[in-house]
């Protein structure tokens, strides 16, 4: 079985969580537990997290979509609170390609992380679309999650544009759905391939793609949650 569940999202869904703007998800499949994006505020995150009877510590895969504050601000306090999980974080985090700056190790606290530049396989049924430059100068990834009808991607605000994200997902397989934050993507006709789209977080034509995805496309929020 295979779940997702938003946990930080611009849109409350589910009585009791916290929201406001940022964006998490908390994804089981194969057994893996996998925490993508942090929100802005990790007490907020961590509320939504118990909440939900998810122990923060249980998580075995984290992953970063881009090193913006309303995705990458719970990231720390949730690496104070799990020392075991994998963490992938986007090439150039840190600013360390836009700024030449220093890297970002010493506020890792010494723990190894992966940095994704490359789409790849993370676990059994798990991929990374690989970290693709945006015209902000900014490196972002998408997660992609196998599931019964195909690929679901999961993104975070999507600046190198949510059709790239997705496309770069396709190697590995057909994409059933999209769920995230689709920023001022605006070539809507894109989304209609789709099975079910989730447009959340920063989307600027939110309304008009829910309009648009007719029966596919479904309101998300914190504490939205879906099997498959
Ligand atoms: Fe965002
Ligand atoms: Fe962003």
């Amino acid at each position: 079985m295979t779940s997702i569940r938003i946990l930080y999202d611009n849109y409350g869904f589910a009585k009791g969580y916290k929201f406001g703007w940022g964006f998490s998800a908390y994804i089981e499949h194969g057994g893996k537990k996998i925490l993508f994006d942090f929100g802005e505020k990790w007490d907020a995150l961590r509320h939504n997290m118990k909440l939900g009877g998810i122990n923060p510590g249980d998580v075995d895969v984290a992953v970063l979509s881009h090193d913006h504050w309303d995705h990458n601000g719970g990231l720390e306090g949730f690496m104070r609170e799990n020392s075991e999980a994998r963490v992938y974080l986007p090439a150039g985090f840190g600013g360390s390609e836009v700024f030449d700056a220093p890297s970002w190790e010493g506020a890792l606290g010494g723990r190894k992380v992966d940095f994704v530049k490359d789409g790849l396989k993370i676990a059994d049924g798990v991929y990374t679309s690989g970290a693709l430059l945006s015209d902000i100068g900014l490196r972002e990834q998408a997660l992609g999650i196998s599931t019964q009808k195909g690929i679901l991607a999961v993104v975070g605000c999507s600046h190198p544009g949510v059709d790239n994200l997705v496309e770069s997902l396709r190697s590995f397989g057909d994409i059933y759905g999209v769920i995230g934050g689709f920023h001022g993507f605006d070539r809507l006709e894109y989304l209609k391939q789709f099975e079910l789209v989730i447009p959340t977080h920063c989307t600027r034509k939110r309304d008009e793609i829910l309009e648009l995805c007719g029966k596919h496309a479904v309101r998300g929020g914190a504490g939205f949650e879906m099997e498959f």
